[in-house]
């Protein structure tokens, strides 16, 4: 399954937006624009549906819905996400949504506003139900974190929990030790990395391997091979030989790796590991300018493969420079005061269709209005 649109209302600093969504995503927009923020709706629903998940605590991980809920909201509307999927096998699209609110008063629960599931435009499921109304402790879980009550719709909450987002740090897989290795839930910035790759089966780790090394020979210079190794203490490590001015190619464990290499190795191996959406930030930090420029084609090449969708964020004017990324595959976020983000396809907006048709580049077209307005005054600060 494949999320096909994502509305959010009051979440964060959107107020309303209705998103379209294709196989890929290039999300753009100034700093702190929302471009995280919108990611991390794909991850809440995650959070709700994996195991040893549910709603209560992907609020509390939030900080609460204070935190959640949009500043800019009018008075006490919920907020709300709604997701659209569609399903190879059918023609018959899914829709998921819910409201959320906090008690006003008392214990200050917080609640959901509603449930619903749809299959096409039949209902499948629409809360609060005459139980939940006999007993309203059941609006504190979705159905969807619920086994015994999900069996109409478990595709969707299994799509849901297997969302992954990477936002590798090269320095905490190099040093482990600087985080928190037993945090729980997902692993965004890469630390326990090296575990899933030693983990993964044998012959598709070897093969994942060989496809890294591939790309890694092309992007790193005098890079050799990659190979996969356990110390004496059983610790994961990989290994690269490069060719040396020495007779000997010279070995060297991942924390010798640069930065650009551990985030290469990183995105690839995501984009080798299952077929569930996608959720990559600004895959383009540490890497050289022509690797950048090649991302969108070598992230294509891999997800199409896997029938996979990648949503990610990005302000790199040469990874939007590739002709090969479409109208309809560029989302526009721009903070609009009082109003929230509002975000727009590239497609929608007529002053980038001229341009585009006139020969600009996405980057040329699209990164301009995503420049602060007075960025010119930063030289000034003293
Ligand atoms: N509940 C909320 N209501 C309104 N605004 C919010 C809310 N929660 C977070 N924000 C705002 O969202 C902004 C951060 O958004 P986000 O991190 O998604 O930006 P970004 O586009 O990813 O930026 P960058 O390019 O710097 O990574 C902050 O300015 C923060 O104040
Ligand atoms: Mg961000």
């Amino acid at each position: 399954m494949r999320f096909a649109r994502m509305r959010l209302k009051n979440w964060r600093n959107f107020v309303d937006v209705d998103v379209e969504i294709g196989d890929r995503l290039f999300i753009t927009g100034p700093n702190a624009a929302g471009k995280s923020n919108f990611l991390d709706a794909f991850r809440f629903l995650r959070d709700i549906a994996k195991d040893g998940g549910g709603l209560q605590q992907a609020v509390k991980d939030r900080g609460g819905l204070s935190k959640i809920r949009c500043l800019a909201a009018r008075r006490h509307p919920d907020v709300e996400i709604e997701v659209t999927l569609t399903d190879q096998a059918s023609t018959d699209p899914w829709r998921y949504g819910i409201g959320l609110r906090q008690e006003q008063r008392g214990a200050r629960r917080l609640l959901l506003g509603y449930e619903r599931v749809w299959r096409s435009d039949k209902l499948l499921l629409s809360r609060p139900d005459r139980d939940d109304r006999e007993d309203d402790q059941r609006m504190t879980q979705t159905h969807l974190e619920q086994i015994a009550s999900n069996k109409k719709f478990r595709s969707i909450a299994d799509t849901f929990s297997r969302t992954l987002y990477l936002h590798l740090v090269p320095q905490l897989l190099r040093y482990p030790g600087l985080a928190n290795r037993d945090a729980a839930g997902e692993d965004p910035f890469g630390l326990k990395f090296l575990e899933r790759v030693m983990t993964t089966p044998d012959k598709t780790r070897k093969a994942r391997l060989r496809k890294i090394a591939q790309a890694l020979k092309v992007a790193v210079p005098e890079f050799e091979s990659l190979a996969d190794t356990r110390d004496e203490r059983g610790m994961p490590h990989l290994e690269a030989m490069y060719r040396h001015w020495r007779y000997n190619a010279s070995r060297q464990r991942e924390d010798q790796f640069s930065d650009g290499t551990l985030r290469l190795i990183g995105l690839l191996w995501s984009l080798l590991d299952g077929d569930s959406l996608l959720l990559l930030e600004e895959p383009e930090l540490s890497l050289h300018s022509s690797i950048v420029a090649r991302l969108p084609a070598l992230i294509w090449r891999l997800q199409r493969a896997r029938q996979r969708q990648v949503i990610l964020s990005s302000h790199s004017a040469d990874l939007f420079n590739d002709p090969g990324i479409r109208d309809d595959e560029v989302a526009l976020l721009l903070p609009k005061g009082s109003e929230g983000t509002t975000v727009q396809l590239a497609r929608e907006r007529e002053d980038v269709r001229h341009l585009l048709e006139a020969g600009m580049t996405m980057a040329e077209a699209v990164l301009p209005m995503t420049a602060p307005q007075e960025s010119g005054r930063l030289g000034l600060v003293k």
